[in-house]
């Protein structure tokens, strides 16, 4: 997730560029930069890490124009660097683009051998090579970004100005978010309203496939057929903290309700389900490297060891690969057995973490293949991996984690598909039916949101108790813990999450008419559902409230549990992922009750840089 920002009138536009980005800064920020038409003159200006660098290179030599498009980046192709910053240009031509170009190497490799030589490792900047060629073929600006675009697959929102048409500037979107800001002698676009609301209050909503042509007296929207289209204007009365927040009252519950779209994005361009495959960037691990593994250790904190622990699940299972999970607070404190034949796979969202970073060097000293699974490219940890594959979350403002576990948890799946195909545990046919499923997780994330009413009556019964017990078995125990940490670390309510089959050894003695129990017990095999139903027994038996998580057509755990939330039934080793929504959910809605600072809990980092 990067951000946006355009404008075309009568003023100096690199300033307003520049200030529109500060508004994006949340956004992505290893990187930024601006492109400004003046005359015949393209002038473009960009810096490697924080918006301050850019904005002191524009300070110390102010790019003129009066047209212009700015980005602030957060990496997905291609590391942070001056070069891999937007805009990207070519000839004439300069783009900025958020989204993912799953095609952009067989384009590259297409546009070389007419050629072209790239200067970034960015799959953007095969946008201003593509659309430069179609102006160079006698094609107007617009005309040349639909050239572009009918070659491109994969999502976008697209700013792009050129020298050869100083006044306009075209933009247009597939699956990423574009506005269009309407002014008096002035227009701008962005992909977020907080760039540019201290200019205007009116916004068109570009939808799917529309293209628009922007000047300084008007814009022209084109639907994805080319014809001309109408579409409303819309007032916005936001705050400009409120606008930061998409209109969510908080980042955490803006970004809980960005999970269908993190997880795609995660997804994307990786799950080749014709072949049976999954396709990793950068993935330099042969047939005989895997072959030869004997373990897999991952090494993490908090919640991302959490989805360490459901990844076993998933690796053992589908890769037959056996797996530990460590604590990395722990792991370089003892004597651990690691050798040239173990992959230690680091699982951070930040990759900064100190604990994480520290065991995955001792895990990577000791000879083993370092992996990084990160939701920040450039990180510590990804300068660390051999090998890193990332989450495409975008950045998290919320201190408790949550797009970040989700899209974490797919990517395991996808990784477990991939040592299975590599070590022939799994067949094409049985890698597609997986990635089939796997395929299917964003539109059940976006279902299972709806559950949001359901699990608010929940909170307001429940958000004065002092303690709580979560409950789950086999791949739902990470969801158990998952679910504890977040409410206890949002909310201050004690809570616990146990495997089922634990109860009896302890906790049980806990339970009274005072005790919520959540139980997340979805019809799976892996589950041992008869087992999690024999739980919410003994813990209605001893009068424990029970707020049960189940499948939607589950006649039986209805009846017997005091609350029930329903999700849309997943396969066994992906149900963690949407097991999670409600209990994310829960844990928002409780802390918020009680006046919580959601975003910034007491006594809580959202990067713990220190041991
Ligand atoms: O950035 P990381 O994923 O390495 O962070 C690890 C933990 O500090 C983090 O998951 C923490 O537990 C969160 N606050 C949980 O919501």
């Amino acid at each position: 997730m990067c951000g946006i920002v355009g404008y075309v009138g009568d003023k100096e536009s690199a300033p307003i560029l520049v200030s529109g980005l500060k508004k994006l800064e949340y956004r992505g920020y290893d990187s930024a930069g601006v492109a400004v038409v003046s005359g015949k003159q393209l002038n473009v200006v960009r810096a490697m890490g924080k918006l301050k660098n850019l904005e002191n290179r524009v300070g110390q030599d102010l790019p003129q124009g009066t047209t212009g498009i700015g980005h602030t980046r957060w990496a997905t192709h291609g590391r942070p660097s001056d070069e891999n910053a937007h805009p990207h240009t070519y000839k004439n031509v300069a783009v900025v683009h958020n989204g993912i170009i799953e095609n952009h190497l067989a384009l590259k490799e297409q546009l070389r051998a007419r050629g072209h030589v790239f200067s970034s490792e960015t799959d953007t900047e095969v946008f201003a090579h593509l659309i430069s060629e179609a102006q160079e073929q006698g094609k107007d600006l617009p005309d040349a970004v639909r050239a572009a675009i009918a070659q491109v697959k994969g999502t976008y929102a697209l700013a792009v100005v050129s020298s050869a048409d100083p006044h306009r500037l075209v933009c247009t979107k597939n699956a990423s978010p574009m506005v269009l800001g309407l002014g008096e002698g002035q227009n701008f676009v962005a992909s977020d309203v907080p760039a540019v609301l201290e200019h205007t209050r009116d916004f068109v909503y570009m939808e799917e496939g529309d293209l628009a042509i922007v000047s300084a007296t008007g814009v022209e929207i084109f639907n994805r057929q080319g014809q001309k289209a109408n579409r409303s204007t819309k007032r916005i009365d936001w705050t400009p903290m409120m606008a930061e927040k998409g209109g969510h009252k908080h980042f955490m519950h803006k970004e809980i309700w960005e999970q269908p779209r993190a997880i795609a994005d995660t997804l994307r361009g990786r799950m080749l389900l014709t072949e049976g495959d999954v396709h990793f960037e950068g993935w330099n691990l042969t047939p005989e490297k895997v072959r030869s593994l004997t373990k897999v250790t991952i090494l993490a904190c908090g919640t991302s060891w959490h989805s360490g622990v459901a990844g076993k699940h998933m690796i053992e299972s589908l890769a037959r690969l056996p797996v530990e999970v460590e604590l990395a607070s722990e792991f370089r404190y003892r004597d651990p057995i690691v050798d040239s034949t173990h992959l230690a796979i680091a699982i951070s969202q930040s990759g900064e973490t100190a604990d994480t970073l520290a065991a995955f060097k001792e895990a990577k000293g000791l000879g083993a293949t370092a992996m990084a699974i990160c939701n920040v490219m450039g990180s510590a940890m990804t300068r660390e991996a051999d090998i890193s594959v990332l989450t495409n979350a975008g950045p998290e403002i919320g201190v408790a984690s949550t797009k970040a576990f989700t899209t974490q948890l797919v990517m395991l799946y996808m990784l477990a598909v991939k040592l299975g195909r590599l070590r022939n545990t799994l067949t094409v046919k049985a890698a597609q039916e997986h990635l089939t499923h796997l395929a299917e997780i964003p539109k059940m994330v976006e279902d299972v949101l709806k559950c949001e009413p359901a699990v608010k009556k929940v909170a307001r019964e429940f958000m004065t108790a002092q303690d709580f017990l979560f409950l789950g078995r086999g791949p739902m125990h990470p969801v158990a813990l998952e679910g504890a940490l977040k409410l206890k670390e949002i909310s201050y309510i004690h809570a616990e999450g146990y495997a089922g089959g634990e109860m009896k050894h302890g906790p049980i003695a806990l339970i009274d008419e005072k005790m919520p129990v959540v139980v997340i017990a979805p019809k799976q095999p892996h589950v041992a559902y008869e087992k999690i139903i024999g739980n919410i027994e003994e813990v209605r038996a001893r009068g424990g409230k029970v707020i049960a998580i189940i499948d939607e057509d589950d006649a039986q755990a209805g009846t017997l549990a005091d609350h029930v939330i329903r999700i849309p039934p997943a396969s066994a080793l992906l149900a963690p992922v949407v097991a999670t929504i409600p209990l994310q959910l829960l844990a928002y809605h409780v802390a918020e009750m009680r006046g919580n600072d959601v975003d910034q809990p007491r006594n809580l980092a959202k990067s713990v840089t220190v041991e």
